[in-house]
């Protein structure tokens, strides 16, 4: 595992957006993972800028989001497919076909998460970025006795419904319920870019790195995984 610690918040989004770039560079129909939260919001501005500058083109590479809530539709502002569009995609030159996100809203979740499964088996990814929830979800894999190794429906933690709770009018709005990769989706990535920001996750990074490898913390399995690159700003880092 490479952990790089950044002074500033713009040089590990310029840094992570290179990475992300340079992978589309060496492999233009690169498969990318994306991930959404506050986080990668800067990770995603340099990158346009990157593309804006003509250095990179998304034309022939396919994405896959980590996850969706259960039952907003893209049109709706918190969901996490209008999140793509308004921040990356709809600034980019990538077809929307070749972007895919679980879709919260099918009629047969199940179904729909066999499917996204089988399209990322059929289309592995090349980077995944990923960020770290407070109880150390990755996507939306919160902790447990045990994991889904697939994608799967979650249901969603009292505090992470807090912690997002911010985006929305109030707690009563955010859903219940999610679709995200499973840990063993997750980790068949070929390399993994984990990004973390700010002084209240500095806990839980040092948990999810040095800690025990366990489900009750998704993010320690990324410890098995022979190519993760951690990017954490100062804050983020001071425990390490
Ligand atoms: C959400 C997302 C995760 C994300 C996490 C942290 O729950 N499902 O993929 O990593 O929040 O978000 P933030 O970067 O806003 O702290």
């Amino acid at each position: 595992m490479q952990i790089k610690i950044f002074d500033t918040a713009e040089e590990l989004d310029a840094y992570a957006a290179g990475l992300l770039a340079n992978t589309v560079k060496a492999k233009p129909n690169a498969v990318l993972g994306l991930a959404t939260g506050s986080t990668p919001l800067g990770i995603y501005e340099q990158l346009v800028r990157l593309y804006e500058s003509g250095d990179v083109s998304f034309k022939q590479a396919t994405t896959f989001n980590l996850d969706e809530y259960v039952g907003l539709p893209a049109s709706h502002e918190q969901s996490y497919a209008y999140y793509m569009n308004q921040h990356l995609f709809s600034r980019i030159d990538i077809p929307l076909s070749q972007t895919n996100i679980p879709d919260g809203t099918a009629a047969d979740l199940q179904q729909e998460c066999a499917e996204y499964e089988a399209k990322l088996a059929a289309s592995p990814v090349d980077i995944q970025l990923l960020g770290l929830g407070h109880n150390g979800h990755i996507g939306f894999n919160e902790p447990d006795e045990a994991l889904d190794g697939g994608t799967h429906v979650v249901q969603l933690k009292p505090g992470t419904r807090e912690a997002n709770a911010r985006f929305f009018s109030s707690i009563r709005e955010v859903p219940e319920r999610a679709v995200t990769m499973g840990a063993g989706s997750i980790l068949k990535a070929n390399t993994i870019l984990l990004a973390v920001r700010g002084a209240d996750k500095a806990a839980i990074v040092k948990e999810a790195l040095t800690g025990p490898i366990t489900t009750k913390v998704p993010a320690s399995l990324l410890q098995t995984h022979p190519r993760v690159i951690v990017l954490l700003d100062r804050e983020a880092g001071r425990m390490l």
